[in-house]
């Protein structure tokens, strides 16, 4: 039987939902590797990196089914795991090195879509470059490099009064936020996910989600903020509703976004799976949010949902990102 080993983040006995949420990820691919008659085997990738070439090379595997998200729990470092791969030369499924680093760093992001005519709210960086000469009113403080939206709620919000202001709460908040973040234009509007998987034929666009803000007073930010990710019992978790059917009058809407997210699969050379983050503000304009080099494959995430709307198996879908890998 062929050995696929599933590298996942190092998870320590005081991780938190968001990184626990990888050893799902893990389990939910395993069950599927067994039903495509492949042999899973569960590695965490350790920053002792002869440790983990050691183990590697000890399994040599047939593949590599990356979901390694975080390393030493820095987003900063998920390139390290590609790039240990290319390394070794063993196949991978998902994003090459790359595109894992552009995308993951989300200002660097920014630019590339900036200067390819890809709409993304206007930026401010801690090193004070600003993406645009007239300032946004409100501001989004949020993290360079982490997902899961860590460090995210209705307080990271804020007002714009000058630009020394904005500086000074981004060195506030950076620590909370992984150790580096940026400040972004706020786009009060629908938000939408694209999640893309390439096939047996192209890469395949997945039905459009959006996810709704059932009950959000008209003052509470409409985000979805870490406790709408994560925490089971707040408000923002039960309120933060995934829907895929959509009016007549959206489809104009719902073909530019997946056109956009393939332009941005083009654009950073995506492979394998991803998902596009957008919000939509009130005069219809769509703006990507971020990039999912390698978006969660939980059976709860977004991705699976969007797996389930086009008919497609869950197992299928691991099928095709491994082929892909493969080729
Ligand atoms: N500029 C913005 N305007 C409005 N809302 C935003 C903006 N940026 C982020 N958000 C809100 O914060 C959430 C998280 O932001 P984003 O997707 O950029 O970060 P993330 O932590 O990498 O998320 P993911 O879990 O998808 O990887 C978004 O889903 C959205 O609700
Ligand atoms: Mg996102």
């Amino acid at each position: 039987m062929k050995k696929i080993v599933i590298l996942h983040s190092d998870i320590y006995a005081d991780a938190t939902e968001d990184e626990l949420d990888c050893l799902e990820q893990a389990e939910a691919i395993s069950e599927a590797l067994h039903l495509l008659d492949y042999e899973p085997i569960l590695l965490p990738f350790v920053l002792d990196l002869n440790q983990t070439i050691k183990k590697l090379k000890a399994l040599k595997p047939y593949a590599v089914f990356n979901i390694v998200e975080s390393i030493n729990g820095k987003g900063s470092l998920i390139h390290l795991a590609t790039a240990l791969l290319d390394y070794l030369q063993i196949p991978y499924t998902g994003c090459h090195t790359d595109a894992m680093f552009l995308t993951s760093n989300k200002p660097l992001a920014k630019k590339i879509m900036q200067h390819a005519n890809i709409v993304t709210p206007a930026w401010v960086t801690q090193e004070g470059f600003c993406s645009q000469s007239t300032p946004a009113n409100v501001y989004l403080i949020k993290s360079s490099w982490e997902h899961a939206s860590i460090g995210l709620d209705e307080n990271s919000l804020i007002r714009y009064t000058n630009q020394e202001n904005l500086m000074e709460e981004m060195n506030r908040r950076k620590e909370k936020l992984g150790g580096s973040c940026y400040a972004e234009a706020y786009i009060d509007g629908r938000e939408f996910n694209i999640a893309l998987i390439s096939g047996m034929s192209g890469v395949m666009v997945l039905p459009a989600a959006e996810m709704l803000f059932r009950d959000y007073a008209p003052n509470k930010p409409k985000l979805v903020d870490y406790k709408a990710k994560w925490v089971a019992d707040s408000f923002e978790y039960n309120n933060t509703i995934r829907k895929f059917d959509f009016h007549e009058n959206d489809a104009d809407l719902i073909s530019a976004l997946r056109e956009i997210a393939l332009r941005c699969w083009d654009l950073f050379g995506l492979r394998g799976y991803a998902r596009v983050d957008f919000r939509v503000d009130n005069q219809g304009i769509p703006f990507v949010l971020e990039i999912n080099a390698n978006p969660c494959l939980s059976p709860d995430a977004g991705f699976t949902a969007a797996l389930e709307q086009a008919k497609i198996k869950y197992h299928e879908a691991i099928g095709f990102i491994i082929k892909n890998s493969l080729k």
